[in-house]
């Protein structure tokens, strides 16, 4: 067994929790691993009871939080959802793609920097809200989103 496929079983058998599912198995390795490797769909399928590899991808692309490729060393998440729409999110959402040369989500040229939608980052009292390696900045502003990608990178 090679190594990416033993780190991803031992992600899934490390769960805390008494029952597995293809959900849990699926977020433990991306925990774990910052992305979900291919190699996950048969590890999670011979993991979980009664699942097929079908059954594990239906599941993984389903939800867009998975990430299927390695991050960035620099993740940036910016709040589209209602609340952080209001407080305007939208001018936070193209200063970002300025600052970073891009036109959507996706990695900057140099793969430094990967900027993701979030459609609720779960601290709407302080919309606009903004993730930058995990880090929740709220009220942010287009100065103090140009700081934190310039700390951070
Ligand atoms: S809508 Fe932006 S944090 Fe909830």
């Amino acid at each position: 067994m090679d190594v990416l496929t033993t780190a991803i079983l031992e992600a899934v058998r490390n769960q805390e929790q008494p029952t597995k599912t293809v959900l849990s198995s699926l977020l433990a390795i991306q925990d774990a691993m910052g992305y979900i490797p291919k190699q996950s769909m048969e590890v999670v399928a011979s993991e979980v009871p009664d699942t097929t590899v079908n059954d594990v991808w239906s599941v993984a692309s389903f939800y867009p939080n998975f990430k299927f490729e390695p991050r960035s060393e620099c993740t940036v998440e910016i709040c589209w959802g209602p609340t952080c729409h209001i407080a305007g999110a939208m001018g936070i959402f193209d200063e970002a793609l300025n600052l970073l040369g891009l036109q959507s989500e996706g990695k900057t040229s140099d793969g430094s920097v990967e900027l993701d939608f979030n459609t609720c980052l779960g601290a709407c009292a302080q919309a606009p809200v903004i993730s930058v390696n995990h880090h929740l900045i709220g009220r942010v502003t287009k100065n103090s989103l140009k700081d934190a990608i310039e700390k951070s990178n």
